[in-house]
């Protein structure tokens, strides 16, 4: 294929290509999976197999800020961005080994299965919340009414954030992760508003950790404090960890969890099967999160020159894990295009593995059981209205929906 047509069947740009990618994605793992995107300037891995071997590659670094930021400003002064990089820098999603293994030591206790048991409470709390104001109209947006506020609400209650804040925490995470995101609009603007954004969150765990210090409590802040206090890291390493778990937990969530109403909408016949055995919603989940990931890419650096399947990959350049094409491949699923809540095995990698697997992993899966289940008893007649979904446009590495008007 020359280089013209080669960039434009795999352009993962286009609007057709952004609102159903899996064409592309289905084409790529099977004539060209370790492709080199000349749009994007990036290699763009697809089948499960190689993201496995990339996500457990030492050679493929998620020390990638700086580089990764340059990448996205395309050519713009970094300095634009330089406290976003100050306070990112710090953030054990962009370590490697044994840096990242100290930072991460100092929160895995905080999101095991017994730790969050005593938050299963109040995420129950916040949902019920949401549900029984929705309950009162006559429809639901899915987005802005349920999926938006939850995770954000959730992790208010953890970290304990005052109720006037809640609202400023979640605009602030959404400028972040634009930027994170590889956002399609104006990429300069979007590097302001995340450079400020991480000022101000900043400032504000600041304040909370200077708060918990001097009168500790039951939450997720004052755990992290005691770590902290321990020696495993520094006061701005704790920062840096806080605003990650609020970013990382945040958009993903949402639209996860959109992705999964969407996904079960569109199959009757699964939506009945899981209101007639409820018992299978943790299968469901796994499902969910295979058949639409909310994170269809992540991204790595060579740290040196690598070969995969034949193509070198030089030292520098940057590389896109296909989470989301790996996730249909049909050497590991069989089927893959088929939406099964009950497919065992369900080995998808939506929350990666390795090193960086995902923190937030099981409390996003209980959020997501929780919140489907609860959509699913409490609206029998959910369905669509005649105002269609609306896709979100504004990344590679997010897929989500910007609005969801739902009657019930
Ligand atoms: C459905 C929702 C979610 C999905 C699909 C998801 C997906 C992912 C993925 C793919 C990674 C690996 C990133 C990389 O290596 O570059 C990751 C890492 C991470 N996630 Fe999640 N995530 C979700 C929810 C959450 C939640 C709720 C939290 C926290 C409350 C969270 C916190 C984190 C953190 C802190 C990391 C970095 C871990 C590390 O570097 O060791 N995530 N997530």
């Amino acid at each position: 294929m020359s280089t013209t047509s080669n960039m434009q069947a795999y352009n993962l740009l286009t609007t057709e290509a952004r609102a159903n990618p899996y064409p592309i994605y289905a084409n790529l793992r099977k004539d060209d999976p370790v492709h080199w995107s000349e749009l994007l300037h990036v290699w763009i891995l697809t089948r499960y197999d190689d993201v496995l071997a990339a996500l457990r590659d030492p050679a493929l670094s998620s020390d990638r800020l700086k580089q990764y930021a340059a990448h996205q400003l395309h050519g713009l002064d970094l300095n634009i961005v330089s406290d976003y990089l100050r306070v990112a820098n710090r953030m054990m999603i962009i370590k490697d080994v044994p840096l990242h293994t100290r930072l991460r030591r100092m929160t895995s206790e905080s999101f095991t299965k017994s730790a969050l048991d005593v938050w299963r409470p109040i995420v129950q709390k916040v949902m019920d919340r949401l549900l029984d104001q929705i309950q009162g109209a006559e429809r639901m947006d899915l987005v802005s009414d349920f999926a938006q506020p939850l995770p954000a609400l959730v992790i208010a209650e953890m970290f304990g954030i005052a109720e006037e804040d809640r609202d400023s925490f979640q605009r602030w995470s959404d400028d972040i992760s634009k930027f994170w995101g590889g956002s399609f609009g104006n990429i300069e603007e979007d590097g302001r508003r995340a450079n400020e954004a991480m000022v101000r969150l900043e400032q504000h765990f600041l304040n909370i950790i200077h708060l918990r210090r001097e009168n500790p409590g039951d939450d997720l802040m004052s755990h992290l404090i005691v770590n902290q206090e321990r020696g495993l890291v520094d006061a701005e390493e704790l920062t840096a960890q806080c605003v990650l778990i609020l970013v990382a937990g945040h958009v993903t969530t949402i639209d996860q969890i959109s992705n999964g109403l969407y996904a079960l909408l569109t199959h009757p016949e699964e939506m009945q099967k899981l209101r007639e055995q409820p018992e299978v919603i943790n299968s469901a989940v796994e499902e969910i999160l295979r058949f639409d990931s909310s994170v269809p890419f992540i991204h790595r650096v060579a740290k040196e020159d690598i070969v995969i399947r034949g193509r070198r990959i030089a030292k520098g350049q940057v590389v896109f894990l296909g989470l989301a094409a790996a996730n249909r491949d049909p050497e590991q699923f069989a089927e893959p295009d088929r939406f099964d809540i009950t497919r065992q095995p369900n080995k998808h990698v939506a929350f990666a593995v390795g090193p960086h697997l995902c923190l937030g992993a099981e409390l996003a899966r209980r959020e997501l059981a929780l919140g489907v289940a609860a959509l699913c008893n409490r609206f029998p007649k959910l369905r669509f209205t005649n105002e269609p979904p609306e896709r979100r446009y504004d990344s590679l590495m997010f897929r989500g929906f910007k609005s969801m008007p739902l009657a019930f």
